[in-house]
């Protein structure tokens, strides 16, 4: 399955019409099916964007797809329109929880930049100041990743993106990293965090992602990956208790 994307001329504007089109072979004949999401402006006003996603939102209600696939798509749709305070109403599980100001401002303070985001929301409005951007279309799963990495991976994939940042950090292409997580203990990719991470910043209070109307109803973990824990810690300690402290 996958996202198009055409201009329609309409008789004041131009708007983009969205289709969730999938191919399939019938025999020996390309077979493809197309259903319509919904139609936004060339450049959509806030207003708009909601609208239009609500429409999406409709539409895909009406789909039998798995969370995984919803989740895919819907990450799709937003490098194209970001979504904003409509989400809470799209999925209660969506992967575009968008790091709040403050601590990417921690995160370049802490390495001094970020050369790479490899689970960016988009390359043309990205929310991470870094030099490279791995979006969905690209799957940052199935490439090289280098240098210094911030990485607020999809919700639906923690533990595949943090098995990879490992592997990357031990092939010596990622150089220094910081990781945002929900702070849960109880899971493996924890495990993974408190064993292989130089420091654990567990940050207090709420937190509100994107531009979410709430606070995320769960709490933030930074873990910091490389030689300058110590600097990790001073920028972060402001947050909460650091690990190594
Ligand atoms: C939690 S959001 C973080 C967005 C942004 N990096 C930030 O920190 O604000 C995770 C992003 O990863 C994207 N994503 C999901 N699967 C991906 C994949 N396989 N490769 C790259 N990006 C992916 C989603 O579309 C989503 O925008």
């Amino acid at each position: 399955m996958f996202i198009t994307w055409r201009e329609y001329k309409g008789k004041r504007a131009n708007s983009l019409r969205c289709h969730l089109r999938h191919s399939y072979l019938e025999g020996s004949f390309k077979k493809e099916t197309a259903k319509y999401l919904g139609c936004v402006a060339l450049k959509p006003s806030k207003p708009e964007r909601e609208v239009f996603w609500m429409q999406v939102k409709s539409a895909l209600d009406k789909l039998s797809l798995t969370t995984e696939q919803r989740l895919k798509i819907e990450g799709a749709i937003a490098q194209k329109v970001p979504r904003g305070k409509h989400e809470k109403f799209i999925t209660a599980k969506s992967d575009e929880h968008y790091t709040p100001k403050y601590f990417l401002e921690a995160v370049v303070e802490s390495m001094g930049g970020i050369d790479l985001d490899p689970a960016s929301n988009s390359k043309d409005n990205p929310n991470v100041p870094a030099s490279n951007h791995l979006t969905l279309e690209d799957d940052a799963l199935k490439h090289d990743w280098a240098g210094r990495v911030f990485l607020n991976p999809p919700f639906s994939e923690v533990s595949k993106f943090i098995k990879k940042l490992i592997a990357e950090i031990d092939s010596g292409r990622v150089t220094e990293a910081i990781v945002l997580t929900k702070s849960d203990t109880r899971t493996n990719w924890y495990k993974q965090l408190r064993q292989n991470a130089q420091s654990l910043c567990f940050a207090e209070g709420y937190h509100r992602f994107g531009d979410a109307d709430n606070s995320a109803t769960f709490g933030v973990l930074l873990s910091y990956f490389g030689k300058n824990q110590a600097r990790f810690r001073e920028v972060f300690k402001k947050f909460g208790v650091c690990s190594g402290d």
